[in-house]
């Protein structure tokens, strides 16, 4: 099982349990994610949902190998259909408190979706990267604007046009997480911040998130299309193929031929 979903004591809890992958996210596990975060938020005995990973990775990123042979809009179907903008759509819309504990490292989407959870805690073994250009690739999940709103288009050139990482106090300082934490506490500490919505009213709870969040709501998932437009093209890129098949063979991509 790859992606495994329970609801215990208020929390939905979904984590991302393919280590063997270092939690590399595939075309089903993006699906399996949607379902879960779209129950949740149906689900009246869910008060809070947590995002987790497996102990040193949170995630890989998207996998690699399902760029290459099963990307989005794959036969001529709607890229915005895809599962991976499911979940995207998903967590955007999810008007219950999402709370993610950061395991490990956070590799492109394992860092964009950071930016739309409510509450972020990461291992102090955490690095958050968005290498998204070296991969012959552009940004996604509204990374393209909302990476710049917190910090700045001067930094966020920093992290996105040269792919640098965050460490886990940078990612603090910037805004993105509320807190690093031991990587043994960090599952703990998230859990019992999500639990503390057991004792709040989820009315007034979604209520307020909704508010919080509905400013940039529509911008954001008009970006999200934007973006997932040029990211489908950029994955038939020669520069993507040429930075997929260096991964693979371990090695560093050349883009001098470009
Ligand atoms: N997609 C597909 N497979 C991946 C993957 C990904 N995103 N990330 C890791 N894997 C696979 C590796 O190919 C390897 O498989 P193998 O054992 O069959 O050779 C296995 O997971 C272990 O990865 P490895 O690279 O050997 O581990 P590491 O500890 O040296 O490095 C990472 C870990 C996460 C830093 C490194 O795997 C990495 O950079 N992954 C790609 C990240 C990325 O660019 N993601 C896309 C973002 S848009």
């Amino acid at each position: 099982m790859t992606i495994k979903s329970a609801t215990l004591n208020g929390v939905a809890t979904i984590e991302i349990a393919r280590p063997e992958k270092k939690n590399a996210l595939t075309v089903a596990m993006y699906q399996a994610m949607a379902d879960a975060l779209r129950a949740a938020a149906a689900d009246k005995a869910v008060r809070a949902v947590l995002l987790t990973g497996q102990p040193g990775i949170f995630t890989s990123g998207n996998d690699i190998e399902d760029f290459m042979s099963r990307p989005p809009g794959q036969g001529g179907s709607d890229v915005m259909d895809s599962p991976v903008f499911q979940f995207m759509r998903a967590l955007v819309e999810c008007d219950k408190p999402v709370v993610a504990a950061v395991t490990g490292a956070a590799i492109g989407i394992g860092t964009t979706m950071l930016l739309h959870c409510d509450f972020v805690y990461v291992s102090d073994e955490a690095r958050l990267v968005m290498p998204f250009v070296a991969l012959g690739l552009v940004p996604e999940f509204a990374s393209s604007i909302t990476v710049a709103q917190r910090i700045g288009h001067a930094r966020a050139a920093e992290k996105l046009l040269l792919g640098e990482p965050f460490t886990p106090e940078q990612a603090v300082d910037c805004g993105i997480a509320n807190a690093v934490l031991p990587a043994g506490e960090v599952v703990n500490h998230a859990r019992r911040i999500a639990e503390r919505f057991n004792q709040l009213p989820p009315g007034a709870v979604q209520g307020a998130k909704r508010l919080m969040r509905a400013p940039q709501r529509e911008q954001i998932l008009a970006t999200i299309g934007t973006e997932g437009a040029l990211f489908a093209e950029r994955l038939r890129s020669p520069e993507a193929m040429e930075a997929f098949q260096a991964f693979f063979q371990k090695r560093k991509p050349d883009f001098s031929k470009f």
